[in-house]
């Protein structure tokens, strides 16, 4: 009986930590995501406390000033920045990595969830070429070679930088005043391995929604949107850790709405696990001495801890 119990609790975790956060969003299934919950109180923006700006002056090294009083924004998360200013009119974005884990792809999309969103997959290649691969997915799957995109990207190799501590990979795409400030964006460690635009992506070690907002007017202490990781555009550091600094540390995305119901499922079967299936055996056990009842009672029981997985099954797979 204790091992019964012992395997149903770990079924029970085993399925909530499919619900973790760092859950598949690249390759699993569509979020409902209602566009309201993923408002940055987790991803640091374009502010600079003033105590990494003022320590940061002795250490001047790429002053971006040019770029102060154009429209931009930055925002970074635990494992990449993005930046992106609008040029004339087209947009240059830079997916920066934040150097805690190796690049392997990088990616954002416009949109504010996985599914139907147009992406932009970035990686470097081991002969220092840098493949753009536009996709998209339902949501189901590994999103796949978009061959129309409502905007074409362009890679830009001579201000990408592939090696370095905050490698960065960067593409223009034409400005689209229609597309909201929301954004996906997702980071794998894996290297596709292919500069072919229809590789296969080893599935990504993070990713989430966030917002870039390109009506924002840059201003000298923001994070420079060309090296969003690493300076800002009066030339000092965007280290965070400099006291008071409001900026990233680790990330913490916020549940799709598919990740809440499958949340709610491991909940829900843990406690039909626990709760329903050993009551059916335990009022097999204890109550067949005194009653003829004791069958129906079980059977009932059992019935009902079928019931109740197979409709919370449902209610998660129809998402
Ligand atoms: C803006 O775009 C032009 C041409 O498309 C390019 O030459 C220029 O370098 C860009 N400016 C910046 C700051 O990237």
């Amino acid at each position: 009986m204790r091992s019964i119990f012992k395997s149903l609790l770990v079924f029970g975790l085993v399925s909530l930590s499919l619900a973790r956060p760092q859950d598949n969003i690249l390759q699993g299934r569509a979020g409902h995501d209602d566009g309201d919950d993923h408002d940055s109180n987790d991803d640091s923006h374009t502010s600079t406390s003033s105590a990494a700006a003022s320590t940061a002056t002795g250490s001047v090294t790429s002053a971006n000033t040019a770029l102060v009083g154009m429209q931009g924004d930055s925002v970074c998360t635990g494992l990449m920045c993005i930046g992106g200013f609008v040029n004339g009119t087209s947009v240059t974005y830079t997916l920066q990595s934040q150097s805690s884990s190796s690049v392997g792809w990088m990616a954002m999309g416009f949109g504010s969830q996985m599914a139907n969103t147009p992406m932009v997959i970035m990686w470097p290649n081991s002969d220092g070429k840098i493949t753009l691969s536009q996709r998209k997915s339902t949501g189901e799957f590994m999103p796949t070679v978009d061959s129309s995109p409502p905007r074409t990207a362009t890679a830009q190799a001579a201000l990408s930088t592939a090696s370095g501590s905050n490698p960065k990979l960067v593409f223009t795409i034409p400005q689209d005043s229609t597309v909201g400030k929301s954004i996906i964006w997702a980071y794998g460690n894996t290297n596709p391995g292919s500069d072919a635009v229809d590789a296969t992506l080893v599935q990504h070690l993070n990713s989430g929604p966030t917002s870039l907002n390109l009506a924002n007017t840059l201003a000298a202490s923001d994070r420079d949107p060309t090296d969003p990781a690493v300076s800002t555009l009066a030339g000092g550091t965007t280290s965070d850790s400099g006291s008071g600094s409001g900026s990233s540390g680790s990330v913490v995305i916020p549940l799709l709405n598919y990740q809440k119901m499958l949340i709610a499922h491991g909940v829900l079967c843990t406690i039909g696990f626990l709760l329903l299936l050993p009551a059916g055996a335990l009022l097999a056990r204890y109550l067949r001495s005194f009653s003829n009842a004791w069958f129906k009672g079980h059977w009932i029981i059992k019935l009902l801890s079928v019931c109740h997985h197979l409709y919370f099954s449902r209610g998660v797979n129809s998402f």
